[in-house]
């Protein structure tokens, strides 16, 4: 597997996705230790500080219809949450759709971008500090001893790589799995979709991976694409 490791970059993803249009491989990963305009999702900036958290962008090419590559950012958080319990003991879970929380903060987030023939996966992780003044946390805070950003990225990589695969045949048994990390289930949210805003209680995550949320005693299902804020 190939690893691109920069000292400093604008954004993995910007650098993953440029490699995987001069036809990089599946498996292809960008790693940076300080990004200067690191992205997240709906325009927010991901901040962090030099060599302290985990930055990379993993390149797949998966062999499933496209339809289906919408499922990519919760597998990924599925196999994140997954390798963080198992490698560090660690009570993660998944703030659908798609950011990894400890003990209610945030402590990973993921941004999917594809276009024709690849997705580009990126992945920050707060390993040694979290940016502060914010609502998140770190790997070192939680697991109380210094984790070295290689030995995240080995267990992360696998995990994600592995769920990756499944999201077209195996995704019933990933919701799952989904359900029993699910940050969100039985919390009261505000959202705006559609313009329109939103109070309900979080039932749960639906077969599709979309969010239930009963909203004035009725279930209604929200998909990913939405915009979610608790
Ligand atoms: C989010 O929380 O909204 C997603 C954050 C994703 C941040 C990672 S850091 C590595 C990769 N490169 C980027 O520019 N963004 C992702």
């Amino acid at each position: 597997r190939l690893v691109h490791h920069y000292e400093q970059l604008e954004s993995t993803n910007d650098t993953a996705r440029d490699l995987a249009v001069q036809g990089a491989d599946h498996g292809t990963v960008v790693l940076a230790d300080l990004q200067h305009s690191g992205r997240g999702r709906r325009g927010a900036v991901w901040a962090s500080a030099p060599g302290e958290g985990l930055l990379f962008s993993l390149i797949l090419r998966p062999d499933y219809s496209r339809r289906y590559w919408s499922r990519l950012a919760l597998a990924a958080g599925l196999g994140m949450v997954d390798s963080l319990r198992s490698a560090w003991g660690i009570e993660a879970s998944i703030k659908w759709p798609n950011d990894v929380y400890i003990q209610g903060r945030k402590c990973a987030g993921i941004l999917v971008e594809s276009q024709d023939g690849f997705a580009v996966v990126g992945i920050g992780l707060n390993v040694s500090s979290s940016p502060e003044g914010g609502d998140s946390t770190s790997l070192h805070e939680q697991v109380g001893v210094e984790v070295s950003r290689e030995e995240v990225l080995v267990s992360v990589l696998d995990a994600v790589l592995q769920e990756s695969k499944g999201c077209a045949d195996q995704f019933a048994s990933q919701v799952v799995r989904m359900r029993s990390y699910c940050w969100l289930t039985g919390k009261d949210v505000s959202f705006v979709s559609n313009g329109e805003k939103i109070h309900g209680h979080v039932t749960g995550i639906g077969n599709e991976g979309d969010l239930m949320v009963r909203v004035a005693g009725v279930e209604r299902s929200y998909q990913q694409a939405e915009l979610i804020r608790v």
